[in-house]
């Protein structure tokens, strides 16, 4: 495995001991002081960094600001967020066929997806830098997010999104929380790259995870996972599953087992393997790993029913790809029918979930079967939204209403007659 210590020392511009760091060149700049989401000498992207790095015995609480050791603040704008359950699943274990799986279920954070995690940290941040104006470019989920954690901070709120390519619930949540929806002519990647420019002419703070600090926040899901896991089985898990959209959490979850590796908390031989799960329409991080290549080629046309994954060029592969390949991991893509058949054996155990949650399962079943996962594998897979964010997509992948009579004794005989 390669070596995953973070080393650097302390710089001069560290704020009490929080810098950001360029993970291309290395250079450091002051936490807060300018807005940047980008190295101001070579454009790679930032990470956030800290003098001191905690360990288990430094958290105390529950949910995200248990872990404030290892956040840039002790308290963000909240919720409150995190503590989603560890679910397991044993029929879907037992035909896949590992030693354990359990799914974490991140649909169950207060806006229905692992976002309100990034959201918590990033809204504070906006606080810090004082802005008055946030925005981000969403398949809609983010979107949900950033208008509630805006309106709970009682700041102005723009969403770019995708027109007729979000699903319902999502658009809902934006629009009562209050977010100015603009719906873009294009796809994902095309309104990232308008809400991009909009961030670089000062006209919004940026709260897409190109932001770094929306990352600290998501890296938690890592740190629950090893807690939580650790308390069931008395090890780590090997394996996490996860969809990849944009690759912000891929890139979370790899910072998080680097912090911990360098904190001494974890040994390099605990950290899990970080694999990978897209849509087979929408699947360019599979390509350069299947490939090998460093670079992503950004994919123009994209499609999945797996709407919150449809996303052809993941800015954050530059961290994501090293930490699947440093992690032993890899990447898979599925099919939307694979998809759905997750979907419904997932409800099918009680854990409601949209679409590309989903795909984390379809993903391991298919890594199975091919034999790239052991049967000795402990695993858990990440679901990283709820069921009701996407209503249609759910009422099509289950059973149909049956019209029965207003009658009784017709109702049984209609139960009767299947
Ligand atoms: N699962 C769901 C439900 C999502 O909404 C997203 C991303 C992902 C997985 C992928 O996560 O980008 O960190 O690899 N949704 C973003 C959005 C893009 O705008 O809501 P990632």
């Amino acid at each position: 495995m390669a070596n995953l210590q973070l080393t650097d020392g302390t710089p001069d511009v560290a704020s009490d001991g929080v810098w950001l760091a360029c993970i291309e060149c290395g250079e450091a700049f002051a936490p807060f002081e300018a807005i940047r989401y980008t190295c101001d000498d070579c454009d790679g992207l930032l990470e956030a960094r800290y003098a001191d790095l905690p360990t288990w015995d430094d958290f105390e609480g529950e949910g995200v600001w248990r872990y404030s050791d290892a956040l840039p603040f002790e308290v963000g704008v909240t919720l409150p967020e995190g503590h989603t359950p560890l679910h397991r699943v044993s029929r879907i274990e037992d035909e896949v066929g590992v030693d354990a799986l359990r799914v974490k279920h991140e649909g169950m954070n207060p806006t229905g997806s692992f976002k309100d995690r990034g959201m918590t940290v990033g809204v504070r941040v906006a606080q810090e830098v004082g802005v008055d104006r946030l925005a981000c470019a969403s398949t809609g989920n983010t979107s949900a997010a950033l208008a509630a954690y805006g309106a709970r901070a009682g700041l102005e709120t723009l969403v770019l999104l995708p027109a007729g390519k979000v699903a319902a619930g999502k658009v809902a949540q934006a629009a009562l929380h209050g977010a100015r929806i603009l719906e873009v002519d294009g796809n994902f990647d095309s309104c990232l790259d308008i809400v991009q420019d909009l961030a670089h002419r000062g006209e919004a703070y940026l709260l897409n995870s190109l932001n770094p600090f929306r990352l600290e926040g998501q890296k938690t899901i890592g740190l629950e996972i090893m807690e939580e896991f650790r308390a069931d089985y008395g090890d780590y898990p090997d394996r996490i599953v996860l969809p990849v959209g944009n690759a912000g959490n891929t890139a979370a979850l790899y910072k998080c087992f680097r912090e911990l590796v360098t904190a001494g908390a974890i040994e390099e031989g605990d950290v899990p393997e970080l694999t990978g799960v897209q849509a087979e329409g929408s699947a360019p991080m599979v390509e350069a790993i299947e490939e090998g290549n460093d670079e992503i080629r950004r994919w123009p046309d994209v499609e999945t029913i797996a709407t919150a994954i449809r996303i052809g060029n993941p800015v954050n592969a530059p961290k994501a790809l090293p930490g699947i390949r440093a992690t032993g991991g890899t990447a898979v893509a599925v099919s939307d029918e694979e998809i759905t058949d997750a979907q419904r054996s997932l409800a099918g155990e009680g854990v409601g979930v949209e679409p590309a949650s989903a795909a984390s399962i379809a993903g391991l079943r298919k890594l199975r079967g091919r034999g790239d996962v052991d049967d000795d594998e402990q695993v858990v897979c990440l679901t990283t939204g709820h069921l009701l964010k996407d209503p249609d997509a759910a009422a099509t992948a289950g059973a149909d209403p049956e019209p029965v009579p207003n009658d009784t004794d017709d109702v049984l005989a209609h139960l009767a007659n299947r």
